[in-house]
């Protein structure tokens, strides 16, 4: 058995930051471990235009420290009401990566999100003329969806219609949790991948009942039974450069997280890299983990390699069960309490 994994230092494709104060935890969390990442607009005011998005970013670099090497990569909103001359600046911008599409009332601040997808068309159509990829949480909206449903459904009503219309669009699939969704992304077009984050790959949806309601699993799209997780896995170490590591790292505070209507998101950002090493390891494939982590989102995006390396130590440690968050608040991070195998 090694005792150390040295890899090509790794970028997250999908993650959330908040603002304001947040960003004090948040983005250390990220930077220690991540040289990029793709970072989600989904403030509580949208970062829908390019001049939002680059102020944003400039928050997220102070947040960062001096001289630092982390380069937040930022996506924009996509909301009925964007412009293909948006998409242009963005297109235009070294610091602009994607567009993000929620549909409207999916997850967190998603009430600005898309109401109507085919009069989104022209600016998919402006995306592709740029070369500019759409990100998309894929979960079908209609209430008379069942929750577990949603993504399957999703597929079959909106995504395969947009990427078969769009063929030169590169899509990102976030955060899979399904079969349905594995297969339609192996299968799909080129250009087409997905994003997988730590916890649909190390848990079901048992995982949200373990001897009582655990709200620090929750997150959107909602764990599914464990088929699913089993076709996750094996997306995941498949070797596949359609799958790579996102994390979708997603603070709230804890004590957002256990209310009455407790908030979807798993903060995962402070153990991710041992999160995905634990279970690359527990699946018999730690070899597959440097191209998960640290190529295939890079060979998407077009960007070249990160050319140093870092190094994970087998030595067993516990996350923390809280952490100091914004606001004088706390945050239970992801797997707080349990242990891991390895550290950096
Ligand atoms: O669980 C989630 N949390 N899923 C999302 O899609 C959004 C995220 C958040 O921003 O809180
Ligand atoms: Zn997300």
């Amino acid at each position: 058995m090694s005792e150390t994994l040295e890899l090509t230092v790794p970028d997250d494709a999908h993650l959330h930051l908040r603002d304001g104060d947040a960003l004090r935890i948040t983005v250390p969390a990220t930077a220690k471990v991540f040289a990029r990442a793709v970072v989600m607009p989904n403030l509580s005011s949208p970062v829908t235009t390019v001049a939002d998005a680059l102020d944003y970013r400039a928050r997220i670099l102070a947040a960062a420290g001096p001289g630092t090497a982390f380069d937040p990569r930022m996506a924009l909103y996509l909301t009925d009401a964007m412009s293909s001359d948006e998409i242009q600046r963005a297109a235009d911008s070294p610091h602009m990566v994607a567009c993000k599409l929620y549909p409207q009332g999916a997850t967190t601040n998603s009430e600005f999100g898309v109401a109507d997808l085919e009069a989104l068309y022209p600016v998919f159509e402006a995306m592709q003329a740029a070369h500019l990829p759409l990100l998309i949480h894929g979960e079908a909206t209609d209430p008379d969806v069942d929750v577990f449903d949603r993504e399957k459904v999703f597929i079959e009503r909106s995504l395969e219609p947009i990427s078969e219309r769009f063929l030169e669009l590169p899509i990102v699939f976030e955060h899979v949790t399904t079969s349905d969704a594995v297969e339609f992304v192996k299968s799909a077009r080129a250009g087409v991948a997905a994003t997988i984050t730590p916890q649909h790959i190390l848990m079901n949806r048992n995982d949200l009942f373990a001897g009582g309601l655990r709200p620090h699993h929750y997150c959107l799209p909602v764990l599914k039974r464990s088929s699913h997780q089993l076709a996750i896995q094996q997306a995941a170490i498949s070797g596949n450069s359609r799958f790579f590591l996102g994390t979708d790292s997603a603070p709230h505070s804890k004590s957002s997280k256990e209310r009455d209507c407790g908030c979807a998101g798993c903060f995962s950002a402070p153990a991710a890299l041992p999160l995905y090493a634990e279970a690359f390891e527990q699946l018999g494939a730690l070899e597959r983990l440097e191209d998960f982590a640290s190529r295939f989102a890079a060979e998407f995006y077009g960007w070249p390699l990160n050319d140093s390396t870092l190094s994970l130590s087998r030595k067993p440690w516990k996350v923390p069960e809280r952490l100091d968050y914004a606001e004088g608040e706390q945050i239970v991070p992801y797997w707080a309490g349990r242990p891991l195998n390895w550290q950096l």
